[in-house]
């Protein structure tokens, strides 16, 4: 393990969070060793989690730049986790230099590591919030000071959605944050599933969850497509049926070489909001 990460006051370093096993899983260096262990028994019981995570971040960079190229100039990136290589304001302002992008994420080790990026020109901003609180998030003033909710907007929420409960309603929270949002905006979410794989290993994974600050929770594909009920999903790749694929075929060029064993892990789509 490289050098520990400073620790902000408050955090408890001997519970993993989904933020930081994620962060070890993409090989980053913002994670202790809780979350490490916690990384290595999920390994442990499904080696291909770490293609999982790459092939869950591909899609939410894929994701954003087709929104941008849509016209899109400011996104919402919910659930964003510790920054890394190609982060959300990165991808889209390679499309449009002047794209605005508010990261939001209940993990404080986000925001700290966040701070950095907002010395990129004022197009950015971290807020420390629940997606559970979606007032809290969308009357935020650093969020409004730059997301104007009368222009179309990305709204992102790649693997996120499956640490929420159904006790707390995820899919109304979704309609609450798609309500605010006005036609022509895009909602790009990916998801766990266990839908093809073996009950020990989707167990196994799920149960290092109840050690850590956040419960997961798979979703069947009829589960995850109703997150996208009244918007209109865009076809995945070329020549696809407008539909929820894998995380490693969305935006593919090969669909057929990019389906893997770890992709399977995940549902994904992307919908235009009418
Ligand atoms: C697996 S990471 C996904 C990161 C990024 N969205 C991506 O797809 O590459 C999940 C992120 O969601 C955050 N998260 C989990 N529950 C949350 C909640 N209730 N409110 C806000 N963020 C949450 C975690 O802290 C973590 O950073």
């Amino acid at each position: 393990m490289p050098e520990a990460p400073h620790v902000p006051e408050g955090v408890d370093i001997s519970m993993p969070t989904p933020a930081r096993i994620y962060d070890y899983m993409l090989r980053g260096h913002n994670y202790f060793d809780a979350d490490a262990h916690a990384a290595e028994q999920i390994l442990s019981v499904a080696p291909e989690i770490r293609d999982a995570a790459w092939s869950n971040r591909g899609f939410h960079q894929r994701a954003a730049a087709w929104i941008a190229r849509q016209g899109i100039r400011q996104f919402i990136d919910i659930g964003s986790g510790l920054p890394t290589v190609g982060n959300t304001h990165e991808v889209v302002q390679r499309i449009h230099p002047d794209a605005r992008v508010v990261y939001v994420d209940n993990d404080p080790m986000v925001e700290l590591h966040s701070r950095a990026l907002l010395e990129s020109g004022g197009t950015i901003s971290v807020i420390c919030a629940d997606l559970r609180e979606p007032d809290t998030i969308l009357d935020n003033s650093d969020l409004r000071a730059l997301i104007d909710l009368s222009q179309p907007t990305g709204l992102l929420l790649t693997g996120v959605m499956m640490f929420v409960s159904d006790a707390s309603d995820p899919r109304g929270l979704v309609s609450r944050y798609i309500h605010a949002l006005v036609p022509g905006s895009y909602l790009s979410l990916s998801h766990l599933t266990d839908d093809f794989k073996p009950p020990a290993a989707a167990e196994g994974f799920r149960a290092v969850f109840d050690t850590a600050t956040e419960h997961m929770y798979f979703r069947s594909k009829a589960e995850v497509a109703r997150f996208f009920d009244g918007l209109e999903l865009v076809p995945p790749y070329d020549g696809a049926k407008p539909e929820l694929t894998f995380t490693g075929v969305w935006g593919a060029e090969d669909p057929e070489l990019a389906d893997s064993e770890g992709s399977r892990w995940l549902y994904c789509g992307v919908a235009r909001i009418p």
